[in-house]
């Protein structure tokens, strides 16, 4: 068959937009043509449109020796990317070839599309465990589990470009893929050299679209960047996709829809931009059957604007986001989280009782702090009004020690929820995992029998009564309380002696009965507890509760 090609002829331009007279009937909405420039270079064209029978085009390069009647032909072929993993550690542009001077990339056996739909959501995983992101305020206060997908909201300049540059180096994943969108060019290479550093680029692989690159460029940047997590995924791999920015992927898809002639609807964004925003979010997360893709993205709030539109849309769409904060950034304590706004949608199920005990008791002191901020800060608020005022100023600075974090700093999981509970002095999830089998088969111990006596009606029992407990006392509390229950109960008892000593002659006193026998906060694990009054029956039962509730109350 003899080798032929379709082709039109430009018809027009304008700005960045190509139109194309005579394939109306061969091309598509994304097929692609290559314009022949004067002098022969090629340029690759994306149909975004088709208006009076004419294609509109857009390139993936310059426009430079494109003029009328210049030659327009169609490429059958499907935009699809071969990756391998000899592509780590290796810096690529949009489509795929490398920019690194590295050489070149060798392909993979299998095409991967740029644009793959997300797998159907029903045959999608479950969300896997924790993942470990080397930053501890994100891995106490904002768990994020495997496959989750989290938005990182920020204005310019406020740390989102070094917080990914930390979870780049320090989580503890498989194999990073980082999308660099819109980015300025000069500032691409500092990222890559001094932030990621080789040891976060040898397990990376690194896409770069620069802000003066084409809207197409930008745009197919960032769907290359989850391609390639993608092809990771399949391989079983638990990688972790970042992202800055979607906000500037968006204002492409802003140029690419304007251009096309759609109607803006917010802030100048048009409507494709708000129905591209899923495709492109929804393709990060669980693989179907083994893999996951954990997606990081970094929103750019203009204006530091959280509500502005696709800072909006995106936080619908993500499992959770986290807020850095302009105010926080410039008292220099980065990163500059702020807690209270920022929320991960797998919590509190990913956690352990004990996690979600001392994560509370921190969200609850800093909440505390920051109602009274203002008047703490200009010294209306007198010390003694309140106390849960005062124990939150006290606690106050260590929690913001604990939330700051050097970028050359480390951090564990199992290392923040360790220093977490030293500073409020709370037991350390990780001793008290370890211990809790043990402490089951031995029964309730001496304080869990204080605890769970006194206060049933309180606290509701069992474990969470247990952990609710936790939540307020810390063990001076306990302490202190374990104390007046002792001492009401001494009372009652030499009452009630006292009282028997008129009616019962000596020497007849029931077994257990005895003004000498122990009382509930001394009987230890052999304690019988509220349902089993033991030998010496209801109306001698050593361990009234209604007293030592009572003493607490
Ligand atoms: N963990 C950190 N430790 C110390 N300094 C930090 C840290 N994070 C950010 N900074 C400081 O904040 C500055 C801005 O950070 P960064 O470049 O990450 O901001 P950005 O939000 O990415 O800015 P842009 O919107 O311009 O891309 C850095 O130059 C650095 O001085
Ligand atoms: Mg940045």
């Amino acid at each position: 068959m003899a080798d032929y090609r379709l082709y039109g002829r430009v018809a027009g331009i304008l700005g960045l937009l190509v139109e194309v007279a005579g394939l109306d009937q061969a091309l598509s909405i994304g097929s692609r043509c290559a314009v022949i420039a004067r002098g022969g270079r090629r340029v690759v064209c994306e149909v975004i449109g088709f208006r009076n029978k004419r294609a509109l085009l857009m390139p993936f390069g310059s426009l430079e020796g494109v003029g009328l009647g210049c030659k327009a032909e169609v490429l059958e072929s499907e935009p699809v990317v071969r990756p391998s993993s000899a592509w780590l550690g290796r810096v690529v542009n949009a489509l795929g070839e490398p920019i690194d001077g590295k050489g070149p990339l060798p392909s993979g056996p299998l095409p991967y599309p740029l644009r793959a739909a997300p797998p159907p959501a029903h045959s999608r995983m479950r969300l896997g465990g924790k993942i470990d992101l080397g930053v501890r305020a994100i891995n106490t206060f904002l768990s994020c589990c495997k496959g989750q997908r989290m938005g990182i909201f920020a204005g310019s300049g406020v740390g989102k470009s070094v917080l990914l540059s930390m979870l780049a180096r320090y989580a503890k994943d498989d194999v990073n893929v980082i999308g660099l969108i819109g980015e300025r060019g000069r500032e691409v290479q500092e990222w890559l050299e001094d932030d990621l550093g080789p040891e976060g680029l040898a397990r990376s692989v690194v896409v770069v679209a620069t802000s003066d690159e084409p809207p197409l460029m930008r745009r197919q940047a960032a769907h290359l960047t989850v391609t390639l997590g993608e092809y990771f995924r399949d391989q079983g791999q638990d990688v972790l996709c970042l992202m800055d920015s979607v906000t500037r992927f968006a204002m492409a898809l802003r140029e690419i829809g304007l251009s096309a002639g759609e109607p803006p609807a917010s802030k100048g964004y048009t409507p494709s931009v708000f129905a591209e925003l899923p495709r492109l979010l929804e393709r990060a997360g669980p693989g179907v059957d083994r893999g996951s893709i954990t997606g990081l993205f970094t929103v750019l709030v203009e204006g530091d604007d959280h509500n502005e539109p696709i800072a909006d849309a995106v936080r619908g769409i993500l499992d959770g986001h986290i807020v850095l904060e302009r105010a926080v950034a410039e008292r220099h304590r980065f990163p500059a989280i702020n807690l209270l706004r920022s929320v991960s949608r797998t919590m509190p199920a990913c956690n352990s009782v004990n996690e979600n005990t001392l994560v509370d008791r921190a969200r609850g002191l800093l909440s505390t702090y920051e109602n009274m901020a203002e008047l703490i800060r200009i010294g209306a608020y007198k010390q003694g009004s309140d106390p849960a005022i005062d124990e939150a100023i006290h606690y106050y600075q260590a929690i913001e020690d604990f939330l700051g974090q050097r970028k050359e700093e480390c951090s564990t999981l199992a290392e923040g929820y360790t220093q977490l509970a030293a500073l409020l002095g709370l037991p350390d999830p990780a001793t008290e995992a370890a211990a809790a089998p043990e402490d089951e088969g031995a029964g309730p111990t001496d304080e869990g029998v204080a605890m769970h006596d006194a206060s049933p009606g309180l606290e509701g029992g069992g474990t969470a009564g247990a952990a609710a407990l936790r939540v307020r006392g810390r063990a001076e509390d306990l302490e202190k309380r374990r104390q007046r229950m002792t001492e009401a109960l001494n009372l009652r008892r030499s009452k009630k002696s006292s009282a028997r000593a008129e009616a019962v002659p000596e020497g007849s006193h029931p077994a257990g009965s005895s003004p000498d026998a122990p009382g509930p906060s001394s009987t230890g694990p052999s304690n019988p507890g509220p349902s089993n009054p033991g030998p010496g029956g209801p109306a001698d039962a050593p361990a009234p509760l209604e007293p030592g509730a009572e003493a607490i109350r």
